[in-house]
């Protein structure tokens, strides 16, 4: 198990990924017509609002909690991770500009978040809603890749996908940092909430997207399963170095592949 990366470490790595930014073929257009796509058009247009948000109060509470604890690159780090979920909506609002569809600016679920957000969460809150969207939109994006066949939207998908990994590593390895020290029972009241949150998040979505994940060849059997998959792997990561022992190792190698590979076909 690799150790926890600094801020400083994963300011390095936001700014070289964002130079090498594969190039997506934008003069292809999407190849392929609206009506083809307008069953799925609604999901695909809701999750691009999510990935546009500016997100000033997950700015403001990763300001806090760097001024808490004396990291002050992790405003920087935060600064460079919410530009690439910026970039990802633009990318996709890009396609819908192709395919001649348009960019909407309200959806339910975007407003149910919106509400979260006005709760003032704290880091630990945000971070820990973040994982799990990003565990959920490795499952979205591998399904909208096989949903659609547009080179172009796959294209600008698998790009997000190999984003989206270490986006979930960087978070993860976030609330390792703020488990340090927690006692053991604190850490079974934290993880339970965990569960709940994740068990929730992810009916949610489900419901809201379900017509993109079972043209993306899901059931809900099978969509839960990769989910909680992908949740456990950002768990062990969640680990402090405390509790990142041998057995760590092994239950990593034990996990079946889960790494981009998995999901770009
Ligand atoms: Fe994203
Ligand atoms: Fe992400």
């Amino acid at each position: 198990m690799p150790r926890l990366r600094t801020s400083a470490e994963w300011i390095i790595y936001f700014r070289a990924n964002n130079a090498a930014w594969e190039h997506i073929p934008w003069e292809r257009g999407a190849e392929i017509s609206l009506d083809a796509v307008l069953p799925l058009l609604r999901s695909l247009q809701a999750w691009q609002l999510g990935e546009t948000s500016e997100a000033r109060r997950l700015k403001a509470a990763a300001r806090r909690h760097a001024e808490a604890t004396g990291d002050l690159d992790f405003i920087t780090a935060m600064d460079l991770f919410i530009l690439e979920e910026q970039r990802h909506g633009e990318s996709i609002g890009r396609w819908l500009d192709a395919v001649g569809a348009e960019r909407i600016r309200r959806d339910w679920g975007d407003s149910l978040f919106r509400l979260f957000r006005h709760a003032r969460p704290d880091i630990e809150v945000w971070t820990t809603v973040v994982v799990v969207i990003e565990v959920l939109a490795v499952v979205y994006y591998s399904s909208v890749r096989r949903a659609i066949p547009s080179p172009l939207l796959k294209a600008v998908c698998g790009q997000i996908l190999r984003d989206e990994i270490p986006h979930l590593e960087f978070q993860s390895e976030r609330l390792a940092r703020i488990y340090r020290g927690r006692s053991a029972w604190r850490m079974r009241l934290t993880s339970a909430i965990q569960h709940a949150l994740f068990a929730g998040i992810t009916l949610v979505v489900w419901m809201a997207h379900r017509r993109m994940f079972v043209a993306g060849g899901h059931s809900f059997a099978t969509y839960w399963r990769q989910a909680s998959q992908q949740m456990r792997l950002a768990r062990l990561r969640m680990r402090t170095e405390t509790t990142r022992r041998a057995t760590t190792q092994r239950e990593l190698k034990a996990e079946p592949p889960s790494r981009l590979e998995g999901w770009l076909h």
